[in-house]
């Protein structure tokens, strides 16, 4: 184990994109680990589009990071230490409480064991079988409640989020219309995804494309992005 923790930490509310010197790198020694916690050396890191609003100060789904503090995410790790019955020196776990650091330490009760896949790359935690994997799944099965024959339209579709729930929509049957950025993108979506059509929103008009796809009119939207997009698929809902 190294002792010295690379941290970052945040330093200033960002404004618009994150700039330098909102985030700095330092370098602490690694903390004890006190009754109760576990010591968890960081093997992955999710970065995820909520973690730029966690760096705000207004109040979300969970409190803004605290300027001074380690930058929140969600990690992949080895417990190296432990004072908890919960887990033994070696189990994987992911966690919350960890954050942007090589090492954390944290109570035993924050962290979650890794159940591995027989085949499947730890990886695959942090994705498909992790958070992203189950917004997917849920938003299109628990949230849309998809059905074969329906017309389901994904932003973001080329996304972590996007790419798992187009596939999870098309094994039930629905037809599935993806709008990502960019002619590479778009092949993807169609070409390996099994998406029925995708929509290059940097090339070409959003709402055109859609009455030209779904001249019906759109029963589903698993909405990744907001803004323009949105309102041209929210226009276009049998509703
Ligand atoms: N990841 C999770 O576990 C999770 C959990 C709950 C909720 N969510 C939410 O689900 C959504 C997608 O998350 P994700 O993790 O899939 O994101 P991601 O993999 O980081 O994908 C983000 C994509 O959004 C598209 N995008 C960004 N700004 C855009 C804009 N102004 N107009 C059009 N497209 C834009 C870009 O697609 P192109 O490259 O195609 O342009 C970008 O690659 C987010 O709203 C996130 O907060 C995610």
């Amino acid at each position: 184990m190294s002792s010295i923790n690379r941290q970052w930490v945040l330093r200033n509310r960002p404004k618009g994109a994150i700039a330098d010197g909102d985030l700095e790198l330092v370098e602490r020694p690694v903390p004890e680990t006190g009754e109760g916690q576990i010591r968890v050396r960081t093997l992955y890191l999710s970065l995820d589009p909520t973690n730029r609003t966690w760096m705000n100060d207004s109040e979300g789904y969970l409190p803004p990071v605290g300027l001074g503090d380690v930058m929140r995410g969600l990690t992949l790790g080895v417990v190296e230490d432990s004072r908890s019955e919960r887990f033994a020196v070696g189990d994987v776990v992911t966690t919350a409480a960890g954050g942007w650091a090589d090492y954390a330490v944290m109570n035993a009760a924050d962290a979650s064991r890794v159940h591995r896949a027989p085949g499947l790359p730890l990886t695959a935690n942090m994705s498909v079988l992790g958070m992203t994997g189950m917004t997917a799944y849920f938003g299109v099965t628990d949230v849309l409640k998809a059905k074969a024959g329906e017309t389901l339209v994904i932003s973001a579709a080329a996304g972590a989020v996007g790419s798992i729930a187009g596939q999870i929509a098309r094994q039930r049957g629905c037809r599935v219309i993806g709008i990502a950025g960019g002619p590479e993108k778009c092949a993807w979506l169609t070409r390996d995804l099994g998406f029925d059509a995708a929509i290059d929103y940097k090339n070409e008009d959003v709402g055109a494309a859609l009455d030209r796809l779904a001249p019906d009119g759109i029963d589903l939207n698993f909405e990744n992005v907001g803004g323009d997009i949105m309102i041209a698929v929210f226009n276009r809902l049998k509703v």
